[in-house]
């Protein structure tokens, strides 16, 4: 894949020409093909349908521009920026094959609502999510693109002048979410505690942002027992981090605050997983979605407070390990009876609400989490539960994820939902004994820990819990190849801008 995508100004000459095409466009309406007759004739043949996904090129031998790849976008009354998404997509992996390094991309005389800047972010968005490969780990035998060209290569981009500004912060947005897929995707031996801390360090040296560590002795004069308890049996001690956007004149803003599990692998501890937690190095992907989102806030220097907690702890078996039947006590003082250990992302999420809410006295709060597979059971692998205690509040979280492109949807959670999470021998258990509303019961736990009335009645912080166990990794698709999809990124990015 292209090793950087970059937007050139308008003067820039490309060696290819990318039109992005609704169904039934005539020759008259696209402007910047260099070979107008060609595509006159290509638009008249009855296979050309436009349809999406729909593409081919025309090679101009010997002109200065090479070749026209003409994508379709299918009806324009049903268009949407996923479709400009998708098509840009196609786009990038087609203009990679070919091994193009400039290019300009027409998206013009769409008849639909969406703005300039909403078409050249989302022709961003296509380019960079289809762009995002991670071959780190691929040694000499098995590197397909590093075998035909040693070097990998740029691409410039020029879009319609008037859709340059949303392009351009597009791809600030896409740094932050490549930073999530590749912190997702390294595996769990080099992905620790420590090393996402130190990650956290460096990018926020990087991007301007506030960053804290809380390692595990600060976590223990803080009573933080649910972080400590699921990171004590692994490799690197457990740790919460905190990165704040803090633009000027904010100073006193009630922040935005965005939290995430980081569980950086989930054996299932104890409660062991039956195939050993494959797959589970995504489990630190709410995490990971929070540090992305935090890269790309400060990179749009969104002008609204910002602090990003991140639970990181290891879910292993060890002499150190919790066990169930331990009693363990939070933050806030809530204790839990732990009746799954591999229930424990609700655990270190519990310490970094209730420390979040508590020293940030946030105007918001929203979780990012793979808590449970009855989400997965729920919804699949495209939409999000989400659970909340405030409707504006998650009204605007609705609208960001239909802008960018990351749906979700409501279940949910009210007193009876919470009695479940209520035991005998303590507060709380991390898991009910019955399997019913799976993961509202993950939803319901949290819901002790947002704010300081939490415990005793359904918090009045406003709050979202985004459940992503579904949505954080894809079997592959037009947008992206398999793997960490970044989900939440771009959803709290956008969220924090319109907030
Ligand atoms: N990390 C898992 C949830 C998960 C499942 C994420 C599938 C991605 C795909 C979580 O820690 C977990 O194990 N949850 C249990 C909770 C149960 C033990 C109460 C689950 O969902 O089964
Ligand atoms: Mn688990
Ligand atoms: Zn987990």
């Amino acid at each position: 894949m292209y090793r950087s995508i970059k937007a050139a100004p308008a003067a820039a000459k490309p060696q290819a020409v990318v039109l992005l095409l609704p169904t039934g466009t005539k020759p008259a309406d696209t402007p910047g093909c260099p070979a107008p007759d060609a595509l006159a004739a290509l638009l008249k043949q009855p296979d050309t349908t436009l349809a999406p996904e729909w593409t081919r090129t025309l090679y101009h031998p010997g002109q200065r521009i090479g070749r026209t790849l003409v994508v379709g976008l299918g009806d324009s009354d049903k268009l949407t920026a996923d479709t400009l998404r998708k098509a840009a997509a196609k786009a990038l992996r087609q203009l990679h094959s070919a091994e193009i390094t400039a290019a300009s991309i027409h998206a013009v005389g769409l008849p639909i609502d969406l703005d300039d800047a909403s078409i050249g972010h989302a022709i961003a968005d296509g380019l960079s999510l289809a762009n995002f490969t991670f071959d780190t780990y691929h040694g000499k035998t098995k590197r397909p693109e590093k075998s035909k060209r040693e070097k990998p290569i740029d691409l410039k981009v020029v879009v319609e002048e008037h859709q340059r500004t949303g392009f351009k912060q597009g791809l600030k947005v896409a740094a932050g979410v490549t930073t999530a897929r590749t912190l997702a995707a390294t595996p769990p031996n080099v992905a620790n505690p420590k090393y996402i801390a130190g990650y956290c360090k460096k990018l926020a040296k990087d991007s301007g942002l506030k960053c804290t560590v809380i390692n595990a002795s600060k976590a223990k004069e803080l009573k933080m027992g649910g972080l400590l308890a699921v990171g004590a049996g692994g490799s690197t001690p457990p740790c919460m981090v905190i990165l704040e956007h803090n633009p000027s004149g904010k100073a006193k803003q009630k922040p935005l605050l965005l939290v995430g599990k980081g569980v950086t692998f989930d054996t299932g501890g104890y409660s062991l997983k039956g195939d050993g937690g494959k797959g589970m190095k995504y489990d630190k992907c709410g995490a990971m979605n929070v540090i992305g989102a935090m890269q790309a806030i400060a990179n749009l220097k969104i002008k609204r407070r910002v602090v990003g907690i991140v639970g990181l702890a290891e879910n292993m078996i060890d002499r150190e390990a919790y066990r169930v039947d331990d009693i363990l006590t939070f933050c806030n003082g809530v204790t839990c009876e732990v009746t799954n250990t591999d229930a424990e992302g609700r655990l270190v999420l519990a310490d970094c609400l209730a420390y979040g809410t508590k020293a940030y006295k946030p105007a918001a709060v929203v979780d990012f989490a793979t808590l449970t597979g009855g989400v997965v059971v729920a919804l699949g692998k495209r939409i999000a539960g989400v659970w909340s205690t405030d409707d504006e509040l998650l009204a605007k979280l609705k609208a960001a994820g239909e802008t960018v492109g990351e749906p979700v949807w409501e279940l949910p959670l009210d007193d009876e939902y919470r009695k479940m999470m209520q035991a005998k021998h303590a507060d709380l258990h991390n898991s009910a004994p019955v399997r019913e509303a799976h993961a509202t019961q993950g939803a319901a736990f949290l819901s002790y820990f947002v704010g300081n009335d939490a415990p005793k009645q359904v918090p009045t912080t406003p709050w979202v819990h985004v459940d992503i166990a579904g949505t954080s990794n894809t079997d592959g698709g037009t947008l992206m190849e398999k793997g960490p999809t970044g989900f939440g990124v771009r959803l709290a990015t956008e969220l924090a801008a319109t907030l």
